[in-house]
């Protein structure tokens, strides 16, 4: 079905002004005045192709407040947004993440539209590695099953036996029964959980771009700036970095700590947006930001979405060959902790 826009460009008004006050309320803290009226008619918009599409929209916990707070219906770690794309009863579904969502999103919900903003939304870790070399991996290591981050693509996905996000590694990892197991693409990650367990974990030295540029030297400089400093880390960042840090956990178990813990002041060593997302439900936390952006995330954007759904674009599509291997290694993982 398509249909034609009610306007081309949507315009600041004085209804569209009425109808988003409430957001703009909730978003003072972290939307300078100044953006509203550019932000609010795009808002507005979104919400009516939203209706007329019946469509949900899942943001990562890395997209702008604009985005998470303004036209998501779903917000989450990567483990929150796959789980919750498999339940979600909707026609269209609009994935504002990077593109190894959308597969996963697609994976689960082979009848339903799924799109992403920008095609060019990708990963540096999930583009460190290839079908070929997971098949490489499993020559070196015979038998040994491979356990394969979220962040990854459907190829690679079906490469492996089972798939684990920052939230699960662990137990995905402990859940095979296995003395060793291959782990990819993230080395630190897989560190961080070769840490945690008994079982051997062999690595695959992929980085996340973001988080690879935090380092315990700057981690030790805000402490000392910043007197009382509380520092949370996600587990894509350096060894030496989560050594620093007080608390590691996934996008959303960093969300959930804070929450818990309630820091005067707090440090979010991930990407730049979660703090203002989170920010603006705790308005007693200081959160001090070193501003470490995900491009690929910054590609999606409110005029990006709108046009989504107005034109249905853009369609991502698993090659059919890799559907079912990729859906398993993904099912696999969410039966674990079931
Ligand atoms: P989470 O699964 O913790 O949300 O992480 C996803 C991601 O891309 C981190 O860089
Ligand atoms: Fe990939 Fe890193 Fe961006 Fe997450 S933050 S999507 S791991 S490049």
């Amino acid at each position: 079905m398509s249909f034609e826009p009610a306007v081309a460009t949507p315009a600041w008004s004085p209804e569209v002004a009425q109808r988003t006050a409430p957001l703009r309320e909730r978003l003072q803290r972290v939307v300078p005045a100044i953006e509203w009226p550019v932000h609010a008619p795009w808002l507005d918009a979104i919400h009516e192709l939203k209706r007329r599409r019946n469509a949900v929209v899942l943001a990562h916990n890395y997209q702008t407040p604009e985005i998470y707070h303004g036209v998501a219906d779903v917000v989450g770690d990567s483990l929150h947004l796959a789980r919750e794309a498999a339940r979600v009863e909707a026609d269209v579904l609009v994935m504002c993440g990077v593109h190894f969502m959308a597969e996963t999103a697609k994976l689960l919900n082979p009848d339903k539209t799924v799109l992403i903003p920008d095609l060019e939304a990708g990963c540096s870790l999930a583009d460190s590695i290839n079908a070929a070399d997971v098949a490489l991996l499993r020559e070196r290591w015979p038998g040994v099953p491979v356990v394969t981050y979220v962040n990854s693509s459907a190829e690679v996905k079906a490469a492996s036996d089972v798939c684990c996000t920052s939230a699960n590694a662990v137990e995905v990892v402990e859940s095979l029964g296995v003395p060793r197991v291959i782990f990819l693409p993230d080395e630190y990650l897989g560190r961080h959980v070769a840490s945690r367990t008994q079982v051997e974990v062999i690595l695959w030295q992929g980085h996340c771009e973001v988080h690879e540029r935090f380092s315990a030297a700057d981690l030790r400089g805000l402490r000392a700036s910043h007197p009382g400093l509380h520092v949370v880390a996600h587990p894509e960042c350096p060894p030496d970095v989560l050594a620093e840090a007080d608390f590691v956990g996934s996008t959303a178990g960093m969300v959930d700590h804070v929450r818990r813990a309630a820091p005067a002041r707090v440090v979010l060593g991930t990407e730049c947006s979660m703090a203002d997302n989170v920010a603006v439900e705790l308005p007693q936390v200081e959160f001090v930001r070193p501003c470490n952006l995900c491009p690929h995330m910054k590609r999606i954007t409110l005029p990006k979405i709108h046009d989504a759904l107005l034109h249905l674009r853009h369609e991502v599509r698993v090659p059919a060959p890799l559907v079912a291997p990729a859906r398993r290694a993904v099912q696999r993982m969410l039966a674990v902790g079931r």
